[in-house]
């Protein structure tokens, strides 16, 4: 089955095609469009990225089309984002997406945007593939999934506060850094080399060693007050001396990534996984990525990571989830609305 896969539901305008089988399914071509306008203000302005993705949909999805080297009445079906996001963002999608379809007369597929990150990197690599423990991390989520077959979740752990990505971008405006921050954070952190931190140390949020499996913080995370935690450490100089941005940032992403990777690792255990698959922007980080590989090698758990543009949003992973979900016989009406929040589907008694 070839599908169109479309996302608009941030700041990235973005179509695929992805044709082919279950697990076999192949990527065919990925445009990317991101809005650099979002830059000035420092973070997304709603309705400037309604408005951008209103005037690139057509010509994303055309361009998605002539990289694949396939006419658009040869599309089989069209997968498109529904939520959770912005809701004037993710309405322009919805609406190309079935105006699409209906023209086409081809099945419909809504698709929900975190089940997208989690098909991300089996599209890079076909071993990232089920039973496997999920860590989702993005902008606006952060979710600890036992994978038992795609269409089967456990949520075991999420975040109580703030998302992963947005630790990232509100740590990044405190060290004066541009949006969005997580790839300025890392830059900066690495340039603080190894042991650094200046002798500065965060604690791991919402981590402690008396924690046991039924306690209901086992598996969740928290980041504001890691963020508060470096607003402290920038304002309050030591001893008479502002900490090096370098050494905060480094401190920032050690605590963060420690946390990530414990409770991945307590999932890992409890449920016997040996493969761990990341998705979202913050899967791109490099320091998160090898730490995570560190601490799980020893147990013999491999690690599986997106490339950084399945890792960012995209519509390859809307049209690969699209493509489970129509190959289980399941077709969204032409009544298909947008949610700024959305219940995974799929999800199974932990
Ligand atoms: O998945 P994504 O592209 O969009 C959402 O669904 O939210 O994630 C975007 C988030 C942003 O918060 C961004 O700062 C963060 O991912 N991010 C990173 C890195 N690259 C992107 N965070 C840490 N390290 C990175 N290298
Ligand atoms: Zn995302």
């Amino acid at each position: 089955m070839r599908v169109l896969g479309i996302e608009t539901s941030c700041d990235e305008t973005s179509a695929a095609v992805v044709d082919g089988t279950g697990d076999e399914a192949a990527l065919q071509s990925l445009v990317i469009l991101s809005q650099d306008v979002h830059r000035v203000f420092g973070g997304v302005v709603p309705e400037i990225a309604s408005r951008a993705h209103l005037t690139s949909v057509q010509p994303v999805v055309a361009r998605a089309l002539a990289d694949a080297g396939v006419p658009l009445d040869s599309v089989d079906a069209v997968a498109v984002t529904h939520g959770p996001g912005l809701v004037g963002a993710l309405l322009v999608g919805v609406s190309f997406g079935k105006a699409l379809a209906h023209a086409l007369g081809v099945p419909l597929a809504g698709v929900h945007h975190m089940e997208g990150h989690l098909f991300a990197t089996s599209l890079e690599d076909r071993a990232a593939a089920p039973p496997f423990t999920a860590l989702l991390v993005s902008g606006g989520h952060t979710l600890l999934l036992d994978v038992e077959a795609w269409g089967r979740y456990r949520l075991l752990g999420r975040t109580r506060d703030d998302a992963a990505g947005e630790a990232f971008d509100k740590v990044a405006k405190l060290l004066d850094l541009p949006y969005p921050g997580g790839p300025h954070v890392e830059r900066l952190a690495a340039a603080a080399g190894p042991g650094a931190g200046d002798g500065l140390r965060f604690t791991r949020p919402m981590l402690r060693r008396d924690q046991r499996p039924d306690d209901p913080d086992y598996y969740d995370f928290s980041f504001s007050g890691l963020k508060t935690a470096v607003l402290n450490a920038v304002r309050a100089p030591r001893d008479g001396a502002p900490v090096p941005r370098a050494a905060v940032a480094r401190a920032f992403q050690d605590a963060l990534v420690g946390s990530l990777v414990e409770k991945t690792a307590r999932a890992v255990v409890a449920h016997g996984r040996t493969r761990v698959v990341l998705g979202g922007g913050v899967a791109g980080n490099r320091a998160l990525v090898a730490a995570m590989r560190d601490r799980l090698a020893p147990h013999g758990v491999t690690v599986y990571a997106p490339g950084a543009r399945l890792a960012t949003d995209n519509a390859a992973m809307i049209a690969r989830a699209g493509l489970f979900h129509l190959e289980r016989g399941e077709r969204a009406g032409l009544d298909l609305n947008a949610f700024a929040t959305l219940s995974i589907p799929g999800l199974i008694a932990a």
